[in-house]
């Protein structure tokens, strides 16, 4: 990754050695043994063994990143609707298939779970793959609160393994010339910044809209993950949230909508910075969800010296546009994106373990973000302010 930080063998045994908790600038322990395991799967060629759990939409995109993997080893796929499950196994020829997470963990040894299924189900299969001994990579959001991100960081600290949480957005080569610009000082006294992120929601499975769902952990995620990457932890947040559309037709179904359609968050970075987050499933777009044709801003950082505006959403995005008080006229700055892409968390930490490069992406941020997007529920439900408890290793870059 031309983003990441990289380090020798030495440096990574240090790190993943290092004992911390789950507080800001801390790494997660790998035992001795499982350390040099992994560093010296690296330096042998050998790869990481990985099982899937969810064989559902993304895990398309996963599958195919995966197997391109040099670094990853597909041994098990695992689904509750079975027949998905042995489907993808047998597409990617896959040797082992499972109908639960049980069965799973009791089978074909594998070191990374990769949790690809409905948001309500992460934390606890997140924790039994770490219980289990499993590294993790969860798909957003890593946990349904503050408590259970909590859990989850003291509990992979315990048993030696990492645990990692999609978004990737922080790992985009657009993120790195943003956080690097906002380092530099380029926009001034920094004050605001907004994101915004929808389109019509999804049509084929009804968890997005049932408790625990929501644009918020869907969409606003990604922005959430952007803004406070580069703005710093929230301190505090607000928002409005609210329901469009009641009823959804889901796979000839209808449905009662539970969880939020429609989001207006607020975030407090400290130091009279201030944030703005909107998402929904009844956004119009033209392109639905083809990024490559999405091309105007999603996000706006603003200051008083300057202003910088990222082109395409945060998780396709496609360069950044600058204007400053000495260069008024807006300029395209990192138009390329490199190896980045939003599916590759898992291949992306998969390649962390087997080499000892440390990702960007950190769990204490991924349960940052989870309570945030909590908080927001809760000040809804309040009409109150709600403070924010976690914290993460920031700046990120620069
Ligand atoms: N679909 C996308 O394009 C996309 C993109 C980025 C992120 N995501 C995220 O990926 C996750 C999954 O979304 P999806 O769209 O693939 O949903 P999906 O409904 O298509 O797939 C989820 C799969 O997980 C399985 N599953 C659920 N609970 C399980 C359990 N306890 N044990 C075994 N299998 C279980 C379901 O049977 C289903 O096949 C969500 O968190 C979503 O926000 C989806």
């Amino acid at each position: 990754m031309s983003n990441e930080e990289h380090m020798d063998r030495r440096e990574f045994l240090k790190r993943a050695l290092a004992t911390g908790a789950a507080v800001a600038g801390t790494r997660f322990a790998l035992s001795p043994t499982r350390a040099e395991e992994v560093a010296d799967a690296g330096k042998s060629g050998k790869k990481v063994k990985v099982g899937i759990i969810g064989c559902g939409s993304v895990s398309r995109h996963y599958l195919r990143d995966l197997s391109a993997s040099p670094f990853v080893e597909l041994v098990s796929c695992c689904d509750r609707i079975y027949d998905r499950a042995k489907q993808a196994a047998a597409e990617y020829k896959v040797p082992h298939d499972y109908p639960n997470i049980g069965e799973m963990l009791a089978g074909a040894q594998f070191d990374l779970l990769v949790n690809l299924t409905d948001m309500q189900e992460h934390y606890r299969l997140n924790k039994e793959g770490l219980r289990a001994g499993k590294h993790v990579w969860s798909e957003k959001p890593i946990a349904a609160n503050y408590e259970q991100g909590m859990e989850l960081l003291e509990l992979a600290k315990k048993r030696g393994v990492r645990l990692w949480g999609a978004p990737t957005v922080v790992t985009s080569p657009q993120f790195a010339f943003m956080a690097k610009t906002l380092a530099a000082g380029t926009l001034g006294r920094l004050a605001a910044a907004h994101a915004s992120y929808g389109h019509l929601g999804p049509n084929w499975s009804p968890f997005f809209y049932e408790e625990g769902g929501g644009s918020l952990p869907d969409l606003g995620v990604y922005n959430i993950t952007t803004l406070t990457g580069l703005l710093g932890p929230a301190k505090e947040v607000a928002a409005i949230i609210s329901i469009v559309t009641p009823t959804r037709d889901i796979r000839g179904k209808t449905i009662k909508v539970e969880a939020e359609d429609n989001a207006m968050l607020v975030m407090d970075h400290g130091n009279s910075v201030l944030s703005h987050v909107q998402c929904g499933f009844n956004y119009f777009t033209p392109f639905e969800h083809d990024a490559t044709q999405q091309s105007h801003h999603t996000i706006a950082i603003i200051g008083t010296g300057g202003s910088m505006h990222l082109a395409g959403y945060d998780w396709a995005p496609q360069g950044v546009d600058l204007a400053t008080q000495e260069q008024p006229k807006f300029q395209r700055h990192a138009s390329d994106t490199g190896k980045y892409t939003w599916q590759y968390g898992a291949s992306h930490v998969a390649e962390c373990l087997a080499t000892g490069k440390e990702s960007l992406m950190t769990p204490e941020q991924a349960v940052h973000v989870a309570e945030i997007i909590h908080a927001a529920n809760e000040s809804q439900r309040t009409g109150k302010r709600i403070t924010i408890r976690s914290s993460f290793k920031w700046p990120i870059i620069g």
